[in-house]
């Protein structure tokens, strides 16, 4: 490799390592993404123009056709996704770098491997690319609601981890062998592709942000091994980066969910569906409306919003700063409750509360706010539900039992805005609106946060 093209994956490196330190704070991720992508264009180009090699004309139009046209895809759909739509797009991202990296692993099967090493890096990636294709594939299909959120597959923890130790086994003889034919890497492809739909098939609704960043995490590993391959340092050191981060990411996610990496790696999944009409919690609901709302925050001493899936749907993020910043100049303390997978992505609510220019301050992680339920005057849910679902302490037969939820039953009063009875994500029934202490606001949330604003302007 020449020297300037050394300096030029340096920056790149550097430019990924700045960039995802970015992406830590909402105030400076989006210029954070704007860094490490032009870091990638930057790699590419340098890749193109600096590598040195003799390469057929046809060959370049053929990469530059491919970039133009993968390119104004991904662009397309990334201008026109709904921020809510943003974890299936994730999804088919990961799904797309792990097809990718199967895809140059069989290449370089096809063309000879020089020994035992070549061959494990070749054929780990061709294994970790192709799980990670399916498996997202499937991730994307349930989050779209294309497929069945969960499918019940009998004894699948036993077939999942015999079908994976099956994997390795064979893989572990194809390196040990020096097995090279076409036949074997096809069916261990299989085999990798049918693991990747198995894994995730089962897994219930409240765990998928814990599959998908092991999924985001695992197509990192899979470039990283492409790297090796190629002994092309910036896409070892974007691998890594993009593996490492994926994996804090899921251990984050796993603590959220009250799982340990191995149960998510090796089975027990809370995936069991629940029977419908089996979880349907008694008693009656209370009714309230936008100008009673408006009293009772008025008077309050402290309020707590609890932001969920629900409002971002209703692109109620401007509207509720609105009422947060209304509240606060008559002198209620207000606060935001984030449950770490409120929403359908991490960090979900953390980013659209920035978008409206919440003060960053506000947003208090769950376990901070935990404590202080008990001395809340009023507690405000805006289209979330699993998040606060008192099933995850008191209902052991809960697919949610044991997840932390934010403690809102524990407030004096509670009011919770969305549009009807039905669930949550995670489709089981939330006991916590027969609460005696809760009062139902039914509405879109932008529309009856909006009615809440004008009321308490009247006031
Ligand atoms: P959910 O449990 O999904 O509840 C959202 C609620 O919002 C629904 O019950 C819905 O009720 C209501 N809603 C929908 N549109 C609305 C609108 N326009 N106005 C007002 N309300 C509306 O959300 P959550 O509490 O934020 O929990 C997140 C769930 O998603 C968890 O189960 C979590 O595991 C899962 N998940 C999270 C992630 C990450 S990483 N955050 C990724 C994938 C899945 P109505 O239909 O009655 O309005």
């Amino acid at each position: 490799m020449n020297a300037l093209l050394s300096v030029v994956y340096l920056v790149a490196t550097i430019t990924f390592i700045v960039g995802l330190k970015m992406l830590g704070h909402p105030a400076t991720a989006k210029k954070g993404n704007y860094v490490a992508a032009s870091g990638m264009g930057i790699a590419i180009l340098g890749t193109l123009l600096l590598h040195g090699l003799v390469v057929p004309t046809m060959i370049y139009i053929l990469i530059g056709l491919a970039i133009l046209v993968g390119g104004s895809i991904g662009a397309l759909m990334a201008v026109k996704v709904k921020m809510t739509k943003m974890p299936e797009l994730v999804s088919l991202f990961n799904g797309f770098g792990g097809a990718s990296a199967a895809l140059i692993g069989l290449v370089a099967f096809g063309s000879q491997l020089a020994d035992a090493t070549q061959a494990t890096t070749v054929i780990s990636g061709i294994v970790i690319g192709a799980l990670t294709f399916s498996g997202s594939i499937i991730a994307w299909g349930k989050l779209d609601g294309t497929f069945k959120s969960v499918v019940n597959i009998p004894k699948r923890n036993l077939i999942n981890n015999l079908l994976l130790l099956g994997i390795v086994v064979f893989a572990g003889y194809m390196v040990l062998s020096g097995q090279q034919q076409p036949m074997f890497i096809y069916l261990l492809l299989g085999a990798s592709l049918l693991y990747g739909v198995l894994f995730v098939l089962p897994i219930g609704g409240a765990d998928m942000p814990v599959v998908i960043s092991l999924l985001n995490s695992l197509t990192g590993i899979a470039a990283a091994i492409t790297g090796v391959l190629y002994s092309n340092m910036v896409m070892l050191v974007g691998g890594i980066l993009v593996g490492s981060a994926g994996i804090i990411l899921t251990i984050a996610m796993c603590r959220a969910m009250n799982r340990t990496l191995l149960a998510v790696v090796f089975g027990s999944f809370g995936g069991g569906e629940t029977v419908e009409g089996e979880d349907r919690a008694a008693g009656s609901i209370t009714k309230t409306n936008a100008g009673d709302a408006a009293i009772l925050m008025n008077y309050a001493k402290n309020v707590i919003i609890v932001p969920g899936y629900g409002l971002a749907v209703a692109q109620a993020q401007h509207v509720i700063h609105e009422l947060e910043e209304l509240l606060t100049k008559r002198g209620v303390d207000v606060k935001y409750a984030i449950h770490p997978v409120a929403g359908r992505m991490p960090g979900h609510m953390n980013v659209l509360l920035a978008e409206s220019n919440v003060d960053y301050d506000l947003l208090v992680e769950m376990e901070d706010i935990n404590p202080h339920f008990s001395n809340t005057d009023v507690v405000l849910v805006v289209g979330a539900n699993d998040v606060v679902n008192p099933a995850a302490h008191n209902d052991p037969s809960s697919p949610i039992y044991g997840m932390p939820i934010l403690d809102v039953e524990k407030a004096k009063h509670i009011i919770v805005n969305k549009r009807s009875m039905n669930p949550g994500y995670a489709g089981i029934e939330n006991e916590l609106f027969y609460n005696a202490k809760t009062a139902m606001l039914f509405g879109d949330a932008k529309a009856a946060l909006t009615e809440l604003v004008a009321e308490l302007k009247n006031m």
